[in-house]
């Protein structure tokens, strides 16, 4: 249902799996769907925010009313990013980013070989950098654990200057990658834990605007 609940707002959405090049044709990726991220987008439009999808590659169609930015590897969605933020109002950053990629890429197709070795450098930490250089926007990350999930949350919402962590538990079912319902928890910056019962990533996704609107 169409609401005005984040009207004249602009939010941008970041969804999906990062793609790093091994060479042209090869890249090392995760399990990410990006239907959590899409999801988020589609609600963040009929809640009636300008929405901007910065996304990885994922077989998803682009949600009505959302302006997509396509993207590949992690650096190319922190310019994507980056380049958007002082415009914005808030950033939830739904995707898998790797954190690492391949240092030198192939610039041609890499032959086949009895053993080949990968030098892996660390990737920027986007949501970081954003909490870092926050002016007025509000941000929201995810985390995926598969243990001691709120103690990791309360601290990653900290160390990251985060307005709300959504938290799942990537090792119960029906939670996470690739399934379509999620159990998350939301974890606040003073401490406030809020435990969602499984539901569909779409009503995950409406609880997540509706608790954006109230920041
Ligand atoms: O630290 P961790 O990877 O668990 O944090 C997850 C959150 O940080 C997610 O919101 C993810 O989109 C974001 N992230 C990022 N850049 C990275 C790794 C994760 O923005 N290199």
């Amino acid at each position: 249902m169409k609401t005005d609940l984040l009207a004249n707002k602009t939010v941008i959405v970041t969804a999906g799996g990062t793609q790093e090049a091994i060479d042209p044709v090869r890249f090392i990726g995760n399990r990410s769907s990006g239907k959590m991220g899409y999801a988020i987008a589609e609600q963040a439009a009929l809640a009636g925010a300008r929405t901007i999808l910065i996304s990885a590659p994922t077989n998803l169609p682009v949600p009505f009313g959302v302006e997509l930015v396509s993207v590949e590897s992690a650096r190319a969605m922190e310019e994507a990013v980056n380049s958007r933020y002082e415009a914005c109002d808030a950033v939830i950053m739904a995707a898998a980013v790797a954190d690492f990629r391949v240092e030198n890429m192939a610039d041609t197709k890499i032959k086949k070989m009895d053993t080949l070795e990968l030098k892996l450098v660390k990737n920027p930490d986007i949501l970081k950098g954003l909490g870092a250089n926050k002016t007025h926007q509000k941000l929201i990350g995810f985390a995926a654990e598969t243990q001691n999930v709120i103690e990791y949350g309360k601290s990653k919402v900290l160390n990251k200057n985060l307005d709300m962590l959504v938290a799942n538990d990537v090792s119960k079912q029906n939670a996470g990658f690739n399934v379509d319902t999620n159990e998350v928890t939301l974890i606040y910056p003073g401490g406030q834990v809020r435990p969602l019962p499984l539901m569909t990533k779409i009503d995950v996704a409406k609880r997540i605007i509706s608790a954006l609107a109230e920041l």
